[in-house]
Parts: C-alpha cells; structure tokens; sequence
C-alpha cells in the first residue's frame, strides 16, 4: 500500500509507524505518557488510544516546566471552508491543555496560506472563513484571557517582521526538497512557512525572554515545524516542541476527511438531517444480510461510524470496548449502532451551534493585537 502525506495532501492507507520513522518523531512511549500524566492527574482519552501518536521534545518542555519554566501552547488552522469534526481533535486535546497547564493559546488562522494554495479560493474569501472557523474555537471554550487568535493578513505588521528573520535562513533548496516545490510553484508559497513559524517564538519575542513552545497538531504539518525547529536556534529561541495527532477518518474511505469532498465529513454547521443522511450513507463493517451479521458479526476495524465513537463520541474506554465486542458478535446491528451516533453528533452540534452564534459577539476579545 503506498500512502503520501504533506501539508496539503493525505491520500492511501496511512501506515503511522513508517511515518513517525520517515518523519523522524518519537512515539509516545509509556514512560512520557507517565511522566505527563504526573502533571495533568490523568491521561486524555485522546492520548490514552493513541489518536495522539508521537512528539517532538515533550520530555524537554516537561524538564523546563519541572524547573518552573513555563510554556505556551501553539496551534492553527488554514482557513479554506468551514470546519469539521476532524479539525477539533487537536484543538480539543489544546483545550484540555490550556486547561491542566493554565498555558496561554497562540492560533494562527492562514489565510494568506489558503488563498496562496488554492485555484479558486479569494484572499476575501480565506479571511471571511478565518471568522467563522473562529468561532468553533470560542465554542470549544478556550478561555478569552489566555487565547490569542492571529488572522495572518491583519496581524502583518507584527508578524512580517519576524517572518523575514525567518525566510533569511531559509534556502529555496530546503523548501523544495522538503515539500517537492518545483519551478512552477508560486514565491508566496516558497516563503509560506516562515509565516507559520513566527507564532513558535513570537511569545518569546513580546515577553523579551524564551518561553518554551508546545503545538499540538496533525502530523502532516511537521515539514514546516521541521524547518521551524531548524531555524529558530539559529535565530536564539528554542525549538518548539510538539505533540501529533493521526488523521480522523473519512465516512466514505480510508482517507482522512476532507473539507472539499462534503459526505465524507460532517461539518460543524451541519443540520441535523444532514447529519443523519451522512451517517446513514456512511462506510461500515457490517454483512450484507442481517442473518450473516447474527452469524459473523460486524468488523468495528473497517468501519467508519464505530471510529467516530473511537475518535470523539464515546469518550468512555470500557463503553467503546462494550460497544465492539457487541459489533463482533452480531449483537449490535448497523441500524441502531448509527441512530445512536446521529443522536450524539447532532446534541454535540447543537450545542456547540449555539456556542459558535453567541460567540459572535466575543470575537474581539480573542483576536491578537499587539
Ligand atoms: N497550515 C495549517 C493548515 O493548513 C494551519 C496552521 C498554521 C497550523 N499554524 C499551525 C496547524 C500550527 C497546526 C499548528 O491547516
């Protein structure tokens, strides 16, 4: 099976461990696990089943924050339509963060980067999303006090500074051999990852003194970090560390989900008929016939709805485990085993609907000004 992950592109059966050895991450063993769990009281589910798969430098921010160094977290989001539920995994695991740590959130909404890599999208367009992609984060309740969102075209006069300190130490031969650029490629998206490097230090920069950094992300955004963490030495502050979270699966396939193919996620603004006649279409491991599924049992690995219930919607180890030992042995048929998942997505959004309509009038307090 062949698989290709980058910054813009996930497509095959992803095989993790082979990643984690190209990419050259660390994998979260039992012992950091341990070590982070001393701090926080307990591990997030999250963490516990893996969808958090490696690291870079954990075991160092947690040598600085034992010192009483402190650290901030980083994060973001390339605006290029609305949200789905596969964007919250990292932002939810941040929360949980912010929350155990009291660490202050940077997120970088790239609608500079969106409107560079895309064919049809307008910079107006980008930056409108950046707004509404926004408010699932104030639905998520990250706290206004400590989180800060920076829109990259209206924060330039901070950022652009900082990004040319950046772009200096980088050469056009790293980018290429890094993300495959070739002749045709535009400059803007040459320069690109200097503008996502900047909220690793910018922190550092404000206070006049190095704060340790921690981004937790997908891991298909670990070339750019790659090149951040080469650079940001040379500049005099730390390399940030990370935390990487594995793709959520598609509804259809083994791919990741994806903004630009809509039955195979479910959006945040998503009705509840939607929802239910996405779900319904969805990819399972059930038998064709109701008898052979008594018989057989279904096959909770290759489907697409009990992963939903894995990734987000049952956050309760021994109620997943109960959930998939009825699947395999036929007690629990695909009909109801959807019901039960349309009826969760649809309470969750429409909580977090009404979340995002009174976070409305509170943007303000998040969005970054110097
Ligand atoms: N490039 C990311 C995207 O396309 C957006 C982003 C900017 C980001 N800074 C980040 C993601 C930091 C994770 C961590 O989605």
């Amino acid at each position: 099976m062949t698989f290709k992950v980058t910054p813009w592109e996930v497509t095959g059966d992803v095989d993790y461990e082979k990643l984690i050895k190209e990419f050259g991450t660390q994998p979260l063993t039992d012992k950091i696990l341990a070590r982070l769990e001393k701090h926080t009281g307990e591990l997030h589910y999250m963490i516990r089943r893996g969808i958090f798969i490696s690291h870079r430098d954990l075991d160092w921010l947690l040598d600085e924050y034992e010192k009483g160094n402190k650290f901030f977290l980083y994060t973001g989001r390339g605006p290029s339509g609305h949200t789905h539920l596969g964007h919250l995994i990292p932002w939810i695991l941040t929360k949980w963060l912010q929350d155990k740590f009291g660490a202050e959130l940077y997120f970088q909404m790239t609608d500079d980067e969106k409107f560079l890599f895309s064919d049809k999208l307008t910079l107006k367009e980008t930056n409108n999303f950046a707004y509404e992609n926004a408010l699932d984060l104030i639905a998520l309740g990250f706290k206004p006090k400590l989180t800060k969102i920076i829109i990259d075209t209206e924060c330039a006069d901070t950022l652009y500074p900082l990004a040319l300190s950046v772009a200096k130490r980088i050469t056009f031969s790293v980018v290429r051999a890094v993300f495959g650029f070739q002749n045709e490629t535009n400059v803007g998206q040459i320069f690109f990852t200097s503008m996502q490097a900047v909220p690793a230090f910018l922190p550092s920069v404000l206070a006049g003194k190095n704060i340790p950094c921690l981004i937790p992300h997908g891991i298909d955004q670990d070339p750019h970090f790659r090149i951040t963490r080469d650079v940001l030495p040379r500049m005099g502050y730390y390399k940030p560390a990370a935390l990487h979270n594995i793709f959520f699966p598609s509804l259809q396939q083994g791919n990741k989900m994806s903004a630009s193919l809509p039955d195979t996620a479910i959006f945040t603004n998503d009705k509840p008929d939607e929802v239910k006649r996405k779900i319904w279409n969805a990819l399972t491991g059930g038998r064709e016939t109701i008898d052979q599924q008594r018989k057989l049992g279904g096959q909770p690995n290759l489907c697409s709805v009990f992963k939903y219930y894995y990734f987000l919607f049952e956050t309760d180890d021994a109620e997943l485990e109960k959930r998939r030992q009825a699947c395999l042995t036929g007690k629990l048929l695909c009909g109801e085993c959807k019901n039960e998942l349309v009826a969760r997505i649809n309470k969750f959004l429409e909580k977090h609907q009404a979340g995002r309509e009174a976070g409305r009038k509170n943007i303000g307090k998040f969005i970054f000004k110097k």
